[in-house]
C-alpha cells in the first residue's frame, strides 16, 4: 500500500474564499479521493494562513482584533469546503498552539544549524504579496508586478535565512528529481530562477507583532511565509510525533497556484534542507481562473463565491466544471456560459441521458430488474481502455484527462444503445445483454466519477440497485468487466441533471 499526502496552500483570511480557492481545493479533494479509491493511505490537508500584515490590516479595517477577525474568517473557509463536499482529513489554522510549537522548533533547528543570521534590511515590500521585491522586479512606476499597487519602503534589523548558500544543493536536487516540480514548464521556471542567483531572505519582523515569536529573540516575530510553509509539517506531527511525521514525510504532494511557485519550489525545499529533513516529494503548480482575462482575486473585486455557484448549479456540477474545464497547469476563463455549456453537454446530455434511458428501458423491457452484462460485449474493450486511460491520468494528477477518458466510455455506450435500439426490440436475451452491459458501464462510471462527483456517483450506484457505495470500491479489482450482478431493482427516478437554459 502506498501513502499519499496531499496539501492545498493555506489561504489568507483577509477576506472570504472565492472560486479561485475552490479550484485548488476541489482538485486536491478529487486527487485525494482518487488515491483512496486505488487503496492508498491518504492524508489530505487544507487550512488558513492567519498571521502577517495583510490579515492584521484586514482586521484593523473591520475594527476588530486580528484574533477576532481570524476566528470569524477561518470557519467561513471550513464551511465553504464542507459545502463543496471536500473530505479533508485535517484543517490547520496557523494561530493554533500546535503550529506555533512546530514553527518555533523547525526554525530553531535551522538557526542552530547556522543558516539564520542577524542583519539590517532595507527594501521594497508589497503587503498584498507579503514579499520584498528588487527594484528590477517592479512594474513601471514602482508597482507590484502581481497587484499593480505601490510597494512600501521598509527598513528593519532582522534575521535572515541564508538562502544563497543553497543554490548548488537546490540545483542538484532538481537534477536528481526531474518530477519534483510539475508541469515541466514550471520546473524550468523555478530552476532558472535559482540559476539566476539567490539572495538571502529576511525572515523576521519587529514592525508587527501578529505572528509567531522568534524563540531566541522575542522582539521579533517570524515573517508570515516562514510561518505558513511549516503548516505542512505541523499537521503530520513534526517535533511531536516522530513516527507519524516519518510516515507522511516526504511523500507529500503540494498543489499550488503559479504565483507562489518561488515560495514552494525555491524557499521551501531549501528550508527543509537547512533543517535537515528531505524536501517535499512533489509540487504540482496550476494556473489561474481568470474573469475577463484578469486573475480572480480578493484584491480585484472580481471574485465569485463558491456558495453562489453551488446554489445555482448544484455542488457536483460545480466540482465537475472546476475539474474538467481548466486543466491543472493552464489558465482558464471562468464564466457562467462555460459552466452551462459543459453542464448541458456532459452532464445532462451524456451522463444523465445514459442513466435515464437505461433505467427507463430496464423498466419497460426487463420488469425493472437489471439483467447481467454480456461478457463479450464490445463495450467491455471500450471500458478496459477507458479505465486504463483514466487511471493513468488521475495517477499523473490530471483530473481533466481522467474525466475525458470516462466520458469517452459514456459516449460510446450511448452510441451503442442508439445502434441496438433496445427500446424498439422485443424483450428477450438480446435486449438483456445490451442493457446488462449498459448497467455494467454505469457501475464502472459511478466508480470513475466518484472522486469528482461523490454524491452523483452514489446516486447512480443506488439507482442501479447496488449496495454500499462506489467510493468503497477499490481499483483496479472493482474495475474488471462483469461486476454488475443481475437481479437488482433499477430505479428510474427524476433526471439527475435537468437541461439548463442559462
Ligand atoms: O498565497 N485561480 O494565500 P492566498 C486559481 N497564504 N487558483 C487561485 C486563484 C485563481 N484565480 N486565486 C487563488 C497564499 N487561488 C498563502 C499561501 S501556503 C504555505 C501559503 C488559489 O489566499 C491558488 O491555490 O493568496 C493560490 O496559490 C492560492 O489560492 C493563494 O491563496
Ligand atoms: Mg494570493
Amino acid at each position: 500500500m502506498s501513502r499519499f499526502y496531499i496539501t492545498t496552500p493555506i489561504y489568507y483570511v483577509n477576506d472570504a474564499p472565492h472560486v479561485g480557492h475552490a479550484y485548488t481545493t476541489v482538485n486536491a479533494d478529487a486527487l485525494a479521493r482518487w488515491h483512496r479509491l486505488i487503496g492508498d493511505e491518504v492524508f489530505f490537508l487544507t487550512g488558513t494562513d492567519e498571521h502577517g500584515q495583510k490579515v492584521a490590516r484586514a482586521a484593523e479595517e473591520h475594527g476588530v482584533t486580528p484574533k477576532e477577525w481570524t476566528d470569524q474568517l477561518a470557519p467561513r473557509f471550513a464551511s465553504a469546503w464542507s459545502d463543496l463536499d471536500i473530505a479533508n482529513d485535517d484543517f490547520i489554522r496557523t494561530t493554533e498552539p500546535r503550529h506555533q510549537r512546530a514553527v518555533q522548533q523547525f526554525l530553531t533547528r535551522i538557526y542552530e544549524n547556522g543558516w539564520i543570521v542577524k542583519d539590517t534590511y532595507r527594501g521594497l515590500y508589497c503587503v498584498a504579496c507579503e514579499q520584498y521585491y528588487g527594484e528590477d522586479e517592479l512594474l513601471e512606476g514602482g508597482l507590484c508586478p502581481i497587484h499593480r499597487t505601490p510597494v512600501d519602503l521598509l527598513e528593519e534589523e532582522n534575521y535572515f535565512f541564508r538562502l544563497s548558500a543553497f543554490e548548488e544543493q537546490l540545483i542538484a536536487w532538481y537534477e536528481a528529481n526531474p518530477t519534483a516540480v510539475v508541469p515541466e514548464a514550471k520546473r524550468n521556471e523555478a530552476l532558472s530562477f535559482i540559476r539566476g542567483g539567490l539572495r538571502d531572505i529576511s525572515i523576521t519582523r519587529t514592525s508587527i507583532d501578529w505572528g509567531v515569536a522568534v524563540p531566541w529573540d522575542e522582539k521579533h516575530v517570524f515573517y508570515v511565509w516562514y510561518d505558513a510553509l511549516i503548516n505542512y509539517l505541523t499537521a503530520i506531527g513534526y517535533g511531536e510525533d516522530e513516527a507519524r511525521f516519518e510516515s507522511w514525510w516526504p511523500v507529500v504532494h503540494h498543489l499550488i497556484g503559479k504565483e507562489i511557485i518561488r515560495f514552494h519550489c525555491v524557499w521551501w525545499p531549501a528550508m527543509c534542507m537547512a533543517a535537515g529533513i528531505d524536501p517535499p516529494a512533489q509540487v504540482q503548480v496550476h494556473g489561474w481562473l481568470l474573469v475577463g482575462g484578469e486573475k480572480m482575486s480578493k484584491s480585484s473585486l472580481n471574485q465569485i463565491s463558491p456558495g453562489e455557484l453551488t446554489a445555482d448549479y448544484g455542488v457536483d456540477p460545480v466540482r465537475y466544471h472546476l475539474l474538467r474545464d481548466t486543466p491543472l497547469g493552464s489558465d482558464g476563463d471562468f464564466s457562467a456560459e462555460g459552466i452551462t455549456s459543459r453542464y448541458n453537454a456532459d452532464l445532462a446530455n451524456n451522463l444523465g441521458n445514459l442513466l435515464s434511458r437505461v433505467a427507463t428501458v430496464v423498466g419497460s423491457k426487463c420488469g425493472g430488474v437489471g439483467p447481467a452484462p454480456d461478457p463479450d460485449s464490445r463495450l467491455s474493450d471500450v471500458a478496459v481502455t477507458a479505465l486504463a486511460e483514466a487511471s493513468a491520468a488521475w495517477n499523473a494528477g490530471l483530473p481533466h484527462l481522467g474525466l475525458e477518458a470516462t466520458w469517452r466510455l459514456i459516449r460510446e455506450t450511448n452510441a451503442e444503445l442508439e445502434t441496438a435500439e433496445p427500446w424498439k426490440a422485443e424483450p428477450g436475451p438480446g435486449v438483456d445483454a445490451v442493457l446488462g452491459s449498459a448497467l455494467e458501464v454505469l457501475r464502472l462510471v459511478a466508480i470513475l466519477v466518484s472522486p469528482a462527483m461523490p454524491s452523483t456517483a452514489a446516486e447512480i450506484w443506488r439507482r442501479i440497485g447496488l449496495e454500499g457505495s462506489p467510493a468503497e470500491q477499490t481499483l483496479p479489482a472493482a474495475g474488471a468487466w462483469g461486476g454488475y450482478p443481475a437481479g437488482r431493482p433499477v430505479e428510474k427516478g427524476a433526471p439527475l441533471f435537468p437541461r439548463r437554459k442559462g
